[in-house]
């Protein structure tokens, strides 16, 4: 049954309480704390920024596993729920939150203004209004050499198999298959990157 509220939050208190309520304190303070330093860090220009965010990343990230090649401007949610393994790259105006939790394997590169959000919000029911529902964890798992194009928004709950390259503003509302191209709202595969596997190799092959 549902145990939402069926009204409205009348104050801001309650609107507060029913957006954070379900967070510790120190949760709260934390979560606080890591905003501003990836507001700080993130605008930092040049190779020199992208080292310090590399290096600052390593403390804050659940894991990091090499050097990060992120651009300025990309902006993390809870990256203390975010693992990433080798030569991982990001373009500026990115979106990554983590609420939910992301694992990133090695070899992945993201694009400019991709949205990466591990959290869903309820949307069943009049009250409350979305907005003060608390979002809903759902973890991503992008594995080894994904490349993801410009613009493209990973749903909450998806796996990126190996090898997946999504295309320039594809919604990926599935998880795809090893080494597939998908493209378009919502996505499709187009083709595999690996046209002949599985078949027998040709002669002098
Ligand atoms: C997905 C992608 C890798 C496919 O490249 P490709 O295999 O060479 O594909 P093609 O250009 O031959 O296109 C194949 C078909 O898919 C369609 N298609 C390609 N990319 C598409 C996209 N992003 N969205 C929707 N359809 C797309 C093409 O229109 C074509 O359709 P058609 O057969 O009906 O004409 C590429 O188009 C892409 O989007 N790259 C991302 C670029 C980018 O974001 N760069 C900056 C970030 S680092």
């Amino acid at each position: 049954m549902d145990q939402r509220p069926k009204q409205e939050p009348k104050s801001f208190a309650g609107f507060l309480r029913g957006k954070v309520g379900h967070m510790s304190f120190g949760a709260l303070i934390y979560s606080q704390w890591e905003a501003f330093l990836v507001g700080i860090f993130s605008g930092l220009p040049g190779f020199p920024g992208m080292a310090v965010r590399s290096l600052a990343y390593k403390m804050l990230f659940k894991r990091l596993g090499g050097f990060a090649w992120i651009q300025p401007r990309v902006m993390f949610v809870q990256a203390d729920r975010l693992s990433v393994g080798r030569t991982f790259g990001v373009n500026t105006g990115s979106y990554i939150n983590a609420i939910g939790g992301i694992t990133i394997g090695d070899h992945v590169l993201i694009g400019s203004n991709v949205t990466i959000s591990s959290g869903r919000h309820p949307i069943d029911g009049e009250f409350p209004p979305v907005f003060a529902r608390p979002a809903e964890p759902l973890p991503i798992a992008i594995e080894d050499d994904v490349w993801i194009g410009a613009g493209a928004v990973i749903m909450p709950g998806i796996t990126l198999r190996k090898g997946t390259v999504v295309g320039a503003n594809a919604v990926v509302t599935r998880s795809t298959e090893e080494y597939s191209v998908v493209a378009g709202a919502p996505a499709r595969k187009i083709r595999s990157r690996i046209a002949d596997r599985g078949k027998p190799p040709g002669p002098g092959a």
